[in-house]
């Protein structure tokens, strides 16, 4: 069933570069780069981990496919992403080039040039020593959206630890449940953080966290907010005094890493109840995330880049955190919402600090359209020349929205398909590609993408199917935290071949090659770009103690892509008033946080299920959306 918006409307509608954008574009000829490294993939990341990052010890084979589908790229190679990110920039002009700009909700600001990053990630790289951290242990890290987050992954990685970060909008217990699969004796996060005015108690939650962990001994609390937190003697400890101690000097060596160690964990939804840490490597990941930005944005020396996502997901991973770092770009991150505390803030800080690319969710173009033209008219934006979106598909209304009122219809839109297991951008225009909205358009060169019916065949133009990628690439995932199995299964065993992986999404190409992105084919939905399974919402909504059944589905929503209406059936004597489904949304923001909690809660009588018990959440959602039922042969008699 597809639930997007109808791409056929958008088809016609082509919008080609302007000469000045071709003429600037870094590469002379796109489509031959393209080209050439279809014919050869394995050459172009080649070239790519050759010229864009430095290495300690050059690697000895680019891809390893002995152990398929557990790929190695660049083997024998040592690196650290710090080294590429911060050490290498201080021993050139770039020391006192502005890494990272920053403005908090309250409109506190500052700046950090890349000699300053440095020596703040060496201090938390020695505290972090300080506290037991060694090359391989995980650190688990639970911020708000406030530069030290970066600090902490950055000093986390240069010591040759591996990062968990928990996005800041999780409860205890989805963060307890990931503190416990990572096993991290290690917390680093703060008092609390802003959010709209109002103060999210990230220790507190912290704290009920880890009472189930006993794994976790040390917590580091960075304070942001002031708030009164308790402070256990001998397990937590403020940043800034641990920063103002001798052990955090400014100096410290950064660790080198096989090119196939793990980088960092990122826990991420799937069709299970239990959501996975992908994993991803040292090496591989590096080299892809500083391709696809420096080609799909074309980052130049004098760019402000502005990735307004948070750091906690993999886009924050990627294109807050190293990819900028990595090209010596200078970002801006800021730590409110959009539209927060009035509708045109962010048009005032693209104003403020001359963004020149900025790059967000679909979602967040549509709450501020919301607020009408008259907000950006009253700002100057034409420091802008790139605009981007990710996350979920964006509809051709917000496109042009974007394109002619933000954009002027100057700046390319580069809508990049990408998820956290693919570690970067999979598919995407660059800024000399013509666009058509509501398309990512073409794979990013070096990734075969392609569009295939049950049996493998290459689906016809127009016709739907599923997405899967051909090739592998250096930044895939490299397995599931402690679960190989899980990794093998879930994205290589959907094909006879087993050699493709299975992304889970469906897609069409129309006749000209592009990708058209419908939407998830399994049971993870998209809630203003987050991304969330059916079973955690469930799960949360049957350990309420009224609940004896429930099923989730994810139906259309103008602002947020979709919204979650749940259906539950209640243990006999429960009544399902108003006053239930209130407790019922309540128990569901505490158990996996407020970005799960259904617009919607029915209760029902029963479920449609198949006869081996599978509830079907297809009928679920012909029925929510007044569609016809479908093949329903399966369902239970
Ligand atoms: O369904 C696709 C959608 O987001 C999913 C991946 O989610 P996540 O792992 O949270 O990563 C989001 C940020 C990379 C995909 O399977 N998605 C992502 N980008 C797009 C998209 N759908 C359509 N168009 C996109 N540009």
């Amino acid at each position: 069933m597809s639930d997007g918006f109808d791409a056929t409307a958008a088809k016609s509608e082509v919008y080609r570069p302007r000469p000045e954008t071709i003429a600037n574009y870094t590469v002379p000829d796109y489509s031959s780069l393209r080209q050439q490294a279809a014919a050869d993939p394995i050459a172009f990341w080649d070239a790519q981990a050759r010229e864009l990052v430095d290495w300690y010890e050059p690697y000895e084979q680019t891809l390893d496919v002995s152990e398929k589908p557990f790929y190695k790229w660049f083997t024998g190679g040592k690196i650290n992403i710090v080294h590429n990110a911060l050490d290498r920039h201080i021993k050139s002009w770039r020391k006192n080039k502005l890494a990272l700009i920053w403005e908090g909700e309250d409109g506190e600001q500052r700046t950090y040039s890349y000699f300053k990053l440095w020596k703040e990630v060496n201090r938390f790289a020695n505290i972090l020593k300080s506290m037991g951290v060694r090359k391989g242990d995980t650190v688990t890290i639970y911020m708000g959206r406030v530069p030290e987050l970066p600090i902490a992954m950055l000093a986390t990685a240069k010591i040759g630890a591996i990062h968990s970060v928990v996005y800041g909008g999780f409860s205890e217990r989805a963060l307890g449940d990931r503190i416990e699969d990572a096993q991290s004796k290690v917390v680093v996060t703060c008092d609390g953080a802003w959010l709209r005015g109002k103060t999210v108690n990230l220790k507190d939650i912290t704290d009920e966290a880890i009472q189930h962990s006993p794994i976790v001994q040390r917590v580091i609390v960075l304070k942001r907010t002031g708030q009164q937190v308790n402070m256990e003697a001998g397990r937590d400890f403020w940043w800034h005094e641990l920063a103002a101690l001798p052990i955090a000097g400014p100096y410290c060596n950064t660790e080198p890493m096989d090119a196939e160690d793990p980088l960092f964990i990122l826990y991420t939804s799937g069709t299970t109840g239990k959501p996975k840490g992908l994993m991803h490597s040292c090496g591989g990941y590096q080299v892809h995330i500083a391709a696809t930005l420096k080609f799909a944005f074309d980052i130049k020396e004098e760019d402000r880049w502005w990735c307004a996502a948070d750091p906690g997901w993999i886009t924050g991973h990627s294109y807050i955190v190293y990819a900028p770092l990595i090209l010596g770009a200078t970002s801006f991150m800021y730590e409110g919402a959009p539209g927060y505390p009035y509708p045109d803030r962010w048009w005032h800080l693209v104003e403020k600090y001359g963004v020149t690319i900025l790059y967000t969710a679909p979602t967040a173009i549509r709450g501020l359209m919301r607020f009408g033209e008259a907000w950006p008219a009253r700002h100057d934006l034409s420091s802008l020349r790139l605009l981007g979106t990710v996350g979920e598909p964006i509809n051709p209304e917000a496109w042009r929205w974007y394109f002619n009122v933000i954009g002027k219809q100057r700046c390319p839109i580069i809508d990049t398909w990408w998820q956290t297991e693919t570690g970067g951008f999979m598919i995407t225009p660059a800024p000399v590609t013509p666009l058509k909205p509501g398309s990512a358009t073409l794979p990013f060169p070096g990734v075969e993408a392609d569009v295939v019916r049950e049996d493998g065949a290459t689906c016809d133009p127009n016709e739907d199917g599923y997405l899967v990628v051909k090739h592998p690439w250096p930044g895939m995932a490299r397995t599931v935290w402690g679960d190989p199995d899980r990794y093998r299964q879930t994205y290589w065993s959907d094909f006879s071949s087993q050699e493709w992986y299975f992304t889970g999404d469906s897609a069409r190409r129309d006749e000209d090659g592009y990708f058209w992105i419908i939407g998830r084919m399994d049971d993870v939905i998209k809630v203003s770009g987050y991304r969330l399974g059916t079973a955690e919402v469930e799960s949360a909504l049957v350990s309420h103690p009224s609940v004896a059944e429930a099923a989730v589905i994810g139906v259309p929503d103008e602002l947020r892509g979709h919204a979650i209406h749940a259906f539950c059936i209640l243990k006999s004597g429960e009544t399902g008033d108003l006053a239930l489904t209130d407790a019922l949304k309540a128990h569901v923001r505490h158990e996996v946080g407020p970005i799960a909690v259904p617009a919607v809660i029915e209760i029902v009588e029963s479920l449609p299920k198949t006869r081996s018990g599978k509830i079907m959440r297809r009928l679920l959602k012909a029925r929510v959306m007044g569609q016809p039922a479908g093949d329903t042969s399966t369902l239970e008699g």
